[in-house]
């Protein structure tokens, strides 16, 4: 059997922005998805009889990316991510099912988490229609904090480019990876679920839409730009407070983007007074926010007594990996 992981991602900074070639700056998490295969004498996902057109990104996976055309397949999928809701599940599942499928195939060959994340990519633009950057496929795929821009990022490591036709033109993006510093391990994420759906594709295009209206708001994107650069710059002194600042910073400007929500104002609000900083993470609409934080714990009970699921994570898991059996 082939067992693979891939963690899920929170972003920090630059959600909306990044799609438009401006900087994000993403965290791979914890909770992830985990993806096993093996032959069998029938095609099955989780025990039931896999319907391809159901599953667009097994499917595209299997047919487009590996021609696959061997025997029929046992597939399971366990995840422990909040599905749709920003915090990039389905990217974990392309990685962990382009890895999982990698080793079936190549028993004993190294992942290439940069061709994963690649694969994933298309994966995800096909699902939102053409506009989708490579930040949680590479995020995933990478592991530990990874910015996603339309060019090279003082400070970073360049790990590889990206570039995608969407209906707004032609985009690329440098993928950057940061090496975060030890001090990071005193604060955590705390990410906090709405229980509503965030809606990737629709929230993208709402933006769209908002910005042919009111062109003006533009000046809202290169203001998320600054915030995420200086958020950056925090993060890589270790400077915890400024990081929660900017990410406060990151907030409102998506609130004037209109991606937030009442209840992710809620979360945002209950999680402030024990927090450095908070925000909406993802595409926003419903979805999660994400908290920085020293007493986790706290934060984590204010956020479920606002109605919401909490989640703690270090900041910064590692990126796609085969499991023993
Ligand atoms: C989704 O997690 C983040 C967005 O910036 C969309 C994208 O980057 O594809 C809203």
């Amino acid at each position: 059997m082939a067992r693979a992981f891939a963690p899920g991602k929170c972003i920090l900074f630059g959600e909306h922005a990044v799609v438009y070639g401006h900087p994000a700056v993403a965290v791979a998490i914890d909770g992830g998805v985990e993806v096993s295969i093996e032959e069998s004498d029938r095609w099955t996902l989780e025990g039931l009889p896999f319907d391809s057109s159901r599953h667009p990104h097994i499917s595209y996976i299997l047919q487009e990316v590996f021609q696959y055309d061997g025997p029929s397949l046992r597939m399971q999928v366990k995840s422990s991510l909040f599905s749709s809701a920003g915090l990039g599940s389905s990217a974990a599942l392309s990685n962990a099912m382009g890895a999982a499928l990698h080793s079936h195939l190549n028993p004993g060959q190294p992942l290439d988490p940069v061709a994963l994340a690649r694969m994933g990519h298309s994966a995800e633009a096909r699902a939102q229609q053409g506009r989708a950057s490579p930040t949680d496929t590479a995020t995933s795929a990478l592991g530990g904090c990874v910015v996603v821009s339309g060019e090279w990022v003082e400070g970073t490591r360049h790990v590889f480019d990206a570039s995608l036709s969407t209906p707004e033109g032609e985009r690329e993006w440098a993928i950057n990876a940061v090496d975060l510093p030890d001090n990071l391990e005193e604060a955590w994420l705390v990410i906090g679920y709405t229980g509503d759906i965030s809606p990737t594709g629709r929230m993208v295009a709402g933006v769209a839409s908002l910005l042919e209206e009111k062109p003006e708001l533009e000046g809202e994107m290169d203001a998320i730009a600054r915030i995420t650069r200086a958020g950056l710059t925090a993060l890589s002194a270790g400077n915890l407070e400024a990081v929660g600042m900017a990410m406060d910073a990151c907030h409102e400007r998506l609130q004037r983007l209109q991606v937030s929500s009442p209840a992710l104002e809620a979360l945002v609000e209950a999680a402030r007074p024990h927090a450095l900083g908070a925000k909406l993470t993802g595409a926003g609409g419903g979805g999660c926010m994400v908290a920085l934080a020293r007493e986790p714990r706290r934060v984590a009970e204010s956020i479920e007594i606002a109605g919401g699921k909490p989640l703690i994570s270090r900041v910064g898991a590692p990126g796609v990996h085969l499991l023993e059996n």
